[in-house]
């Protein structure tokens, strides 16, 4: 008998196409005959009821009477895995086409494992800690039926009064694009239609970051240029890594609210990017384009937003109300509204939700497992940043036979978790103080007395009691900054400095002349010059989470050494914000603090020689540097070797260097490459971050490391509105923050 040999196309087609690629574009392209036979059976309500997310907050009775006309594409706000359930088995058994709901929530750091803020994260440098805290939120969220998620929020922020800082990566965009595609693969996993999978939603596009003087909602003005160099690259590189969902944000740029953006929602992110998930309003967002003075009423808003692409509104309804009337009058085609409709349907579909809709209401077990909180743990560990250790008092000795353990955050279960925690219990969380006792509570004698009852606590009775108190101990452990709600979102501060009598309570404790470790959990860099200086050492944690307590335990005694490093420049004084490190040069840089306050003369005649651009009250210089944190041990850099100093566009730039831990203890450093493209057809940023790596090294140990960098990578948005390499001068600099090491050049050739 004739055996006959059956190979598959794409085998035959190799290395051309790979079979799991054609696997891929074969189940897209069933799903698309699926969307379109549905969509073919669909009257224009349904369509609009698709486009249409509604709150729940537990009223799941009026909601099922809209779900059963097929009102309604999805919910947010309902977290219950029985009501989840109820109101799915409404939407697939009683409404005419059983389309499934999207069950969507803010699960921004953790579901009911709360890992540390976005912005602490951040500060690991370590996109496996976003992966893994993206992987354990996704998990626990998914177990109660929850299937979206409105993270990660991506917007390069460089304003710590903007109370949102804390939900981002900081001021970097490279930093931010590492870090937010990391969690958008931890939340979608390897395949969005796993039951653990929750679809990703990049927020807020765009700009929302650059509010102006971080005041929340308040409008942008970001050049198309900077638009392109700063803002954008984090949302193109979370569309790149798969994200399902993108979400448009409050503030209008340049005039134009983004929920009417066609130029970002159409031209950019589909056109540019190709993406073709599902676009969704900010809360209410579309209606409030009325507020902006950019629409009349709501029906002009529903039909700005929908023509400029969005396709899903979030909970203000003006499109199930106003899109009937406004198809009918061709002032919005029934063709984009299918369109809508396909994008959003496709999520659906790619979730798996019309297979498995439900949600096994037993899993919950699996919130909390010991292998999250340890993920949490770790994340807390790598986010803290020791940003001074004066005598080196940390790590504490077994010497150290007590600690006085004050101050408001000392053991503060709820704010230690952040902002942006619905559903995270703070009866699960360790605090410092209860850590502390764990650790070393039988070796070391723990006096305990606050002196504040919390962050903004203006009453100093308590401050003489804590620093008596703390003047018998051996070394005093200050935790102080703020509390959750002081940001997040509409949390936003004109100062920065430590609120309350938090100040007067780190001066008294300085008194006792013990040292004083003072370690701040904030939602923002703070404005903590004064409290610094006063400190010994001081440990940056941002609201560490769940796990913060046992995390700063074992960074005070050394069972873990400190590696984070700042995601934002730390500013001396409120008045110096905006300051970032990747900021343009001027004509006259400030190199040195010329002249300060008090060295001016009285009557002193003006003049413009020798003038640089600094204050005279704060300089030029930031408390602490972008890129900046101590470690218990100390590196040194050195031998940086370059693949070549003469490069074409399509080389691979390769950076060679020796790392050397010339400490005591085993440590982590992360280790940064800055470029600065020495002049453009526009100015250029002194210096960006361009790659970094976290390398742990034993004491003595030495090794080389190397970067690669695709020349390519140094293309930026030119004077013809082109992203180019332009050749010329270049710099770089291997270094431990975005302030040191030494500046190397290199040329980019024809
Ligand atoms: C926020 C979003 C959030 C949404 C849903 C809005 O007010 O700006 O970031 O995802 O509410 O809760």
């Amino acid at each position: 008998m004739k055996t006959v040999k059956f190979f598959p196309l794409c085998m035959l087609l190799l290395p051309f196409v790979s079979c799991t690629q054609v696997a891929v574009d074969k189940k897209e392209a069933a799903m698309d005959k699926k969307i379109e036979n549905l969509l073919s059976r669909m009257t224009l309500e349904e369509k609009l009821g698709q486009m249409n997310q509604v709150s729940s907050y537990g009223n799941i009775e009026d909601i099922s009477g809209l779900i059963k006309k097929g009102e309604v594409g999805s919910i947010l706000n309902e977290v219950d895995p029985v009501r989840i359930n109820a109101l799915q088995r409404v939407a697939i058994e009683e409404s005419r086409l059983g389309i499934p709901l999207l069950m969507a929530r803010d699960v921004i750091h953790g579901f009911k494992t709360i890992f540390p803020i976005p912005l602490g994260q951040a500060a690991s440098f370590d996109p496996q800690v976003a992966e893994a805290g993206a992987r354990v939120a996704a998990i626990e969220a998914s177990s109660v039926g929850i299937r979206w998620t409105f993270a990660p929020m991506i917007d390069v922020a460089r304003d710590p009064r903007w109370g949102r800082i804390a939900e981002g990566c900081g001021e970097d965009t490279y930093l931010t694009s590492v870090m937010g595609a990391a969690m958008v693969r931890g939340f979608q996993g390897d395949s969005l239609n796993s039951p653990t999978s929750i679809a990703a939603c990049p927020k807020h596009f765009v700009g929302y970051g650059a509010v102006e003087g971080g005041r929340d909602y308040n409008s942008t003005f970001i050049p198309e240029r900077r638009l392109r160099n700063v803002y954008l690259p984090p949302f193109e590189m979370a569309a790149k890594a798969g994200a399902a969902t993108f979400m448009t944000s409050f503030n209008d740029n340049d005039g134009v609210p983004s929920t009417g953006n066609k130029f970002i929602l159409k031209d950019v992110l589909r056109g540019e990017w190709g993406f073709d998930g599902l676009v969704v309003t900010d809360w209410a967002s579309a209606n409030e384009m009325v507020g902006h003075g950019f629409a009349t009423d709501s029906k002009e808003a529903a039909m700005k937003a929908v023509n400029a692409g969005v396709d899903m509104e979030m909970v203000s309804y003006t499109f199930v109300k106003e899109l009937p009337a406004l198809v009918w009058e061709g002032k919005v085609k029934e063709a984009v509204v299918d369109e809508a409709v396909r994008n959003i349907l496709r999520v659906k579909y790619r979730l798996g939700l019309f297979d498995n809709p439900y949600t096994d209401e037993k899993k919950t077990d699996i919130l909390y497992a010991p292998s999250h909180l340890e993920a949490a743990r770790q994340a807390a560990v790598e986010s803290a940043i020791l940003l001074k250790n004066d005598r080196e008092v940390l790590p504490l000795q077994p010497s150290v036979k007590s600690v006085a353990v004050v101050g408001p955050l000392a053991n503060a279960p709820y704010e230690q978790m952040g902002t942006w925690v619905f559903d995270g219990d703070k009866s699960r969380v360790i605090t410092p103080l209860n850590a502390i006792k764990n650790l070393v509570g039988d070796k070391v004698q723990i006096i305990y007395e606050p002196g504040l009852a919390f962050s903004r606590d203006k009453n100093t009775a308590g401050i003489a009691k804590a620093a008596s108190a703390a003047s018998r101990a051996d070394v005093i452990l200050a935790f102080v900054g703020e509390e959750s709600i002081l940001s997040g979102e509409a949390h936003c501060l004109a100062d920065l400095n430590l609120q309350g009598a938090q100040s007067e309570l780190i001066a008294a404790l300085a008194r006792t002349g013990k040292p004083v470790v003072m370690i701040v959990m904030a939602g923002r860099p703070l404005t903590i010059e004064k409290e610094a200086e006063l400190a010994s050492s001081v440990l940056y944690s941002f609201h560490p989470g769940t796990m913060g307590g046992p995390a700063i335990a074992d960074l005070l005694w050394g069972i873990s050494v400190p590696s984070g490093k700042t995601p934002m420049t730390f500013p001396r004084m409120t008045g110096q914000i905006p300051v970032y490190y990747a900021h343009n040069n001027t004509g006259r840089p400030a190199t040195k603090n010329e002249v300060l306050l008090d060295d001016i003369a009285v009557e002193a005649g003006q003049t413009s020689l020798g003038c640089t651009s600094f204050y005279l009250d704060a300089g030029f210089e930031p408390l602490y540097p972008f890129g900046y944190g101590l470690s218990y041990t100390t590196f040194r850099y050195g031998n940086v070797r370059l693949s070549s100093k003469e490069l074409r566009k399509d080389d691979v730039l390769t950076v060679t260097f020796d790392l050397e831990n010339t400490g005591k203890y085993e440590g982590t450093e992360v280790a940064q490459l800055y470029v600065q493209d020495k002049v453009g057809s526009v100015t250029r940023p002194v210096k960006e971050l361009k790659r970094f790596t976290r390398v742990t090294l034993k004491p003595g140990e030495k090794r080389s490391i190397t970067f690669e960098l695709p020349v390519s990578e140094l293309a930026f948005w030119n004077i013809d509105m082109e992203k180019v390499v332009e050749p010329g001068d270049f710099a770089l600099w291997v270094a431990p923050d975005s302030q040191s090491g030494e500046e190397i050049p290199f040329e980019v050739i024809e």
